[in-house]
């Protein structure tokens, strides 16, 4: 498996420019020179995937009470843009089959992040894996699908095993190896405030790639850069800052 990585992945599109985990955040990412795009993925009540981060509704958009009880066509009703600035008025939740359409159409790879919500880890896994696997199967090469939750990981890798797996990890306290090993993981994702050189060494020697979130400064992107990480996932334009 050849997959090529860039060094800067947009986070959730591209957060800081665009309303995130939105198929416009995806075209303007994709217009400002990223080629790769973070996102997360999460079940509505009538299971179908769409992106969303937070378990709740309502930072992110109009909509209230929690995500998981709202059908697909219910979300599709809610604002998901005016909260970020007028012009962004009518953008909606895009459901996961769109956004790999969006992605697809823009030559965007993508880190798929799963994200459940509690008590739906496994459903969420297997339905994005079955999604990835009928909608995907020529993109093996451009998508890495993460998650913190190792139930999610452990079905991805039983359910879509074509597909590369990264470890995603706020504090980096756990055992990261034995668990990603056992997971057959390609990367590990972990959050850069836990990061410096000593560790990144230690995880490429383990034999896994680096990408770390949510780095937005642009000095910090240069030190996580100079000591090795494999692509840092931004909300910003780093790239400009530190050309
Ligand atoms: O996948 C990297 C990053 O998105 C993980 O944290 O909370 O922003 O989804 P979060
Ligand atoms: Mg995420």
């Amino acid at each position: 498996m050849s997959l090529r990585l860039s060094r800067f992945v947009g986070h959730r599109g591209i957060a800081a420019e665009a309303p995130e985990n939105t198929l416009t955040g995806f075209r303007l990412a994709a217009e400002a020179g990223f080629s790769w795009v973070e996102f997360d993925v999460m079940l509505s009540a009538d299971d179908v995937p769409v992106l969303h981060h937070d378990e709740v509704l309502g930072r992110t958009d109009n909509g209230v009470g929690p995500v998981a009880a709202q059908t697909a066509a219910q979300l599709k009703t809610l604002d998901a843009g005016a909260w970020f600035g007028p012009g962004f008025a009518g953008e909606r939740i895009p459901t996961f089959e769109e956004t790999i359409s969006c992605c697809r159409a823009l030559g965007l790879s993508m880190n798929v992040e799963i994200k459940p919500t509690t008590g739906r880890e496994v459903r969420t896994a297997e339905i994005v894996s079955a999604f990835l696997n009928r909608l995907c199967p020529d993109l093996t090469d451009r998508i890495i699908v993460s998650s913190f939750v190792p139930e999610c990981l452990r079905v991805a890798q039983e359910k879509a095993p074509d597909f590369l797996r990264g470890y995603l990890s706020d504090t980096m306290a756990e055992d990261w190896h034995a668990a990603a090993k056992g997971l057959g993981c390609f990367s590990i994702h972990p959050n850069h405030a836990c990061l410096d050189a000593a560790l990144i060494t230690a995880v490429h020697e383990s034999g896994f790639r680096v990408l770390t979130y949510t780095v937005n400064d642009p000095a910090r992107a240069a030190s996580l850069i100079g000591w090795g990480v494999d692509a840092v996932i931004t909300d910003e334009l780093l790239a400009d800052a530190l050309a």
